[in-house]
């Protein structure tokens, strides 16, 4: 095992009704900014509840922040918080309202170009306080410091991370994702998937705990998620799917273990050329990524086919090759297709693709650093 250090400081209010907590959990004398997107949490109650919840707090609103929160936004929530002397965020929503609230957050403290601190990852000294409440299990923002935000004007998706940015405390309400749409529930269970195989499915590193605790998610998602689409409104489904989405990505599962991230690297410049959901680029590169990366990834494989896919006949190639094609039929089966062709990408993108990665500098990806361009074009093609 590696060496590490690990400090995970979000409180985790999990459950029905936990909103009615928020209250205590944010100073009382604190102006707040409450922060959403494109109106779901309107239109299901969430927003409501949080503001009978803050009743005595001074807050603000700031609505709007799209999927793939836009750079372009977020600056404007920038300039309320600044004019109204904001101390305290509050995010209700997905992925992307918690992801540009920690841009907010950052940016609003930062001196210079606030776009340096996706471009150049330049050091940040301070943020505003900042807690959430989730609306969709996949992402993990809700228990971790990273964000992902898009240059609308330039067609770039960066990420940045930093301890000021992790939440403070999140709210876990599995009954706020009844009213999500089926293609948001099948990107969180792919989203999730993959998270956990981006630290998982490197090398052998001797950590069975990190193993089994990746493994139990993956079991745990291919069952739940085989119900959720036939029971939307089961809470003990939701429940397991939102625990599991928080779980994977929330620091526990790579401790002390090698990870890859190829495929969400590969996968953000197809959402910042062609605008795709993030878990349908997943879906679409892992299958590719695994197959191009099976000689390095050989051993671990074997052990997802074994372990996850329940696959102990025929040759090693054969096990390799049929764990891949479950893992594919996995994310056709939620919803979400696999193949470039399946969203009008041909491979006339290929080049443009290639070429965003070589500006950003993601030319040695993976757990090996063995992902250089040619073989990202490898594996764009293979996933055509
Ligand atoms: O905008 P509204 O109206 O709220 O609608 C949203 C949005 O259209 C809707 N939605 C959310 N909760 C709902 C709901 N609709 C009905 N009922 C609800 N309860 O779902 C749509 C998608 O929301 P979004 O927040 O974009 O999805 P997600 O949570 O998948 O977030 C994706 C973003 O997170 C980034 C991705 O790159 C992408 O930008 N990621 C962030 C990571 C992190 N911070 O660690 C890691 C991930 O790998 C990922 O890169
Ligand atoms: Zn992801």
């Amino acid at each position: 095992m590696l060496n590490f250090i690990f400090h995970n400081p979000t409180k985790i209010l999990f459950g029905a009704g936990q909103i009615a907590e928020i209250g205590k959990e944010i100073p009382k004398n604190a102006k707040v900014l409450i922060t959403y997107g494109g109106g779901s949490v309107k239109n299901n109650g969430t927003l409501d509840e949080v503001k009978t919840a803050l009743a005595e707090h001074t807050c603000f609103e700031f609505a709007g922040i799209e999927p793939n929160p836009s750079y372009e936004t977020l600056m404007k929530a920038v300039a309320i918080v600044k004019a109204q002397q904001i101390d305290f965020l509050l995010a209700v929503g997905g992925g992307s309202v918690i992801d540009g609230t920690k841009f907010i957050a950052a940016a609003a403290k930062f001196t210079g170009e606030s776009w340096d601190i996706l471009a150049k990852h330049a050091p940040i000294s301070e943020a505003i306080p900042l807690a959430s409440v989730l609306t969709l299990p996949a992402t993990g923002s809700e228990m971790n410091s990273n964000a992902v935000i898009t240059r609308q004007s330039t067609h770039e998706k960066l990420y940045f991370g930093h301890p000021l940015v992790q939440p403070v405390f999140s709210v876990l309400d599995p009954t706020k994702t009844y009213s999500l749409p089926p293609r948001q529930v099948a990107n969180g269970i792919v989203d999730t998937f993959v998270h956990v195989m981006e630290q998982y499915l490197t090398y052998p590193a001797d950590a069975p705990l990190q193993d089994r605790f990746a493994e139990g998610i993956l079991l745990t998602l291919i069952e739940e998620a085989a119900k959720v689409l036939q029971q939307p409104q089961d809470y003990a489904v939701r429940a397991n799917l939102m625990w599991c989405g928080t779980m994977a990505l929330n620091g526990l599962i790579g401790v002390g273990v090698p990870q890859d991230w190829a495929t969400h690297m590969i996968g953000h410049e197809i959402t910042a050329l062609h605008g795709l959901d993030h878990g349908q680029t997943l879906a679409i590169i892992l299958p590719s990524v695994l197959t191009v990366q099976q000689a390095e990834k050989r051993e671990k494989l074997l052990q997802y086919a074994e372990r996850v896919w329940h696959i102990q006949e025929g040759t090693e190639e054969h096990r390799i090759q049929k764990a891949i094609d479950k893992t594919r039929n996995f994310f056709e089966q939620v919803g979400v297709k696999t193949r470039l062709r399946d969203y009008g990408i041909t491979q006339e993108s290929i080049p443009k693709l290639i070429q965003q990665l070589k500006n950003h500098g993601f030319v040695a990806l993976g757990e090996h650093q063995n992902i250089d361009l040619h073989l990202s074009q490898r594996i764009l093609e293979l996933s055509l």
